[in-house]
């Protein structure tokens, strides 16, 4: 489930056992720890590590294109605040493209997560302290792969993160009980401009099932579980489609999000796409 790599610089050449260990363990859904990685915070970036830096509607402020969205800054301390989630994308781009074999990874949308996570309401759905899959309804991947990078830049408090079984044992239990497909949905949506680019059937299946697992309360108590602590200076990685989390607890963290597609994996197989294919014995892209 964890698999801890003793790295501590942003920038590789890594030792090549280190890099098979890590794709290899990655794409079989461990979540990569970090424990000797911390991501430095300037002493004037240390005043960001406020709730009040986000605008309280969106759980998360982002960056994407150089810009950031949710955040109350303006002025030169959004420039700043800007400037240091830059700095955080370019580190953990660095990193994956040197620990990781992968030719093509396209780096999205950066996020930075200021808000305690207790204690906070949401409908179930949008509840990530429910254990679930990422799959996202206004973003269609088409059997593309979600990798993220995630940094506990909190000052001493742990980001407490909830595993879940592997991927397949999921799918199983669930793939039946997901609903039946709208056909015309899809293009509706990709119509009308809700998603951008039209959902394919795996983007269907993927948002069910992201879904019916935060809806079992029964599977979110007793399901299949491990429990993790990320001590504050460390940082994980982690196939975000492929391995069942929850946030339970903690403040103060940043997310780099990668796409990739399915052919640069060395395992191929173990994508959900293909996982979710064998099962369904349907061609869902
Ligand atoms: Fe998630």
């Amino acid at each position: 489930m964890l698999e801890e790599l003793p790295v501590s610089a942003w920038k590789g050449p890594y030792d090549a056992a280190l890099k098979a260990r890590a794709v290899s363990s990655l794409e079989r859904g461990a979540v990569l720890f970090f424990p000797g990685l911390a991501f430095a915070l300037a002493d004037a970036e240390k005043p960001f590590l406020d709730a009040g830096v986000s605008d309280g509607r969106a759980k998360n402020i982002s960056l994407e294109r150089g810009k950031i969205q949710s955040s109350s800054l303006t002025g030169e301390k959004a420039k700043a605040l800007t400037a240091m989630m830059e700095r955080f994308g370019s580190h953990a781009a660095n990193l994956v493209h040197d620990l990781l074999p992968y030719a093509q990874v396209e780096r999205a949308r950066t996020s930075f997560r200021p808000v305690q996570v207790k204690g906070r309401r949401y409908s179930k759905i949008n509840d990530d302290r429910l254990l679930h899959i990422d799959a996202f309804p206004s973003r269609p991947m088409r059997g593309r792969r979600i990798l993220r990078f995630f940094a506990n830049v909190a000052p001493d408090a742990p980001r407490h993160w909830r595993v879940g079984e592997p991927f397949e044992d999921f799918a199983k239990k669930f793939l039946p009980r997901v609903g039946p497909h709208f056909a015309g949905k899809s293009w509706l949506l990709g119509t009308l401009g809700v998603t951008h680019g039209r959902r394919s059937l795996y983007d269907e299946l993927m948002l069910s099932l992201h879904d019916t697992v935060k809806l079992d309360a029964s599977y979110q108590q007793n399901g299949p579980r491990q429990d993790i602590e990320f001590p504050p200076g460390s940082c994980w990685l982690v196939f975000s489609d492929q391995v069942l989390h929850a946030a339970m607890g903690g403040e103060f963290a940043l997310e780099q999000t990668f796409h990739l597609d399915v052919s640069e994996l060395t395992e191929p197989g173990r994508a959900p796409v293909k996982v979710l294919e064998r099962l369904s014995g349907k061609t869902l892209v």
